[in-house]
């Protein structure tokens, strides 16, 4: 039983010893289509294949670009991006750089854009997977009828 335990521990000190040592963060968020313009997922929201994300690090102190890399959403609009390397000097964030989808492709200026942390220790925690909040493009033509009874649906609600 002792042998058993001593093995797992050394398993899962294996499996995250690379982790430690090459400092990888990853970086997951996801990009939809704000169908109705709402400035905020609704349940006419999807999620959009394909969309190109960046990640953009600057110094804080010259603002100067130190870092970039791109990467694609998959099938459920869900972009995972590994980066390398603690950037705890750095101001960080993901940005929308294009769709795939003509008729949904002006970034809600609200949303095209999301702050990361990206250095291992977060409340004294190592961390490897950070989340990145949504962010959204706004659909040339929403439905007018549509839209109007949905929008009212979420401005009422959260009236209450
Ligand atoms: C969204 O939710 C509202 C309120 O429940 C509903 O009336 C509407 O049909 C829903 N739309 C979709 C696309 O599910
Ligand atoms: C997001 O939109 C705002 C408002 O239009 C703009 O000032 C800002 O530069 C945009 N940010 C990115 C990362 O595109």
């Amino acid at each position: 039983m002792a042998r058993i335990v001593l093995l797992l521990m050394a398993l899962s000190l294996i499996s995250i010893l690379p982790l430690l040592a090459t400092a990888m963060f990853h970086i997951k968020g996801c990009v939809y289509c704000d169908t109705c313009r709402a400035g905020f997922e609704t349940n006419a929201t999807f999620y959009i294949q394909g969309a190109k994300v960046g990640i953009r690090c600057q110094d804080r102190k010259t603002m100067d670009e130190v870092f970039y890399t791109e990467g694609v959403t998959d099938s459920t609009g869900t972009y995972n991006i590994m980066v390398e390397n603690d950037h705890h000097d750095n101001i960080c964030k993901t940005v929308l750089v294009s769709s795939p989808i003509s008729s949904c492709n002006t970034p809600d200026p609200g949303r095209n854009r999301s702050s990361i942390v990206l250095t291992h220790y977060k409340n004294g925690v190592l961390n490897h997977l950070h989340y990145a909040n949504a962010m959204g493009y706004f659909k040339d033509d929403p439905l007018p009828q549509y839209c109007h009874q949905l929008l009212k649906y979420y401005l009422s609600d959260s009236d209450v």
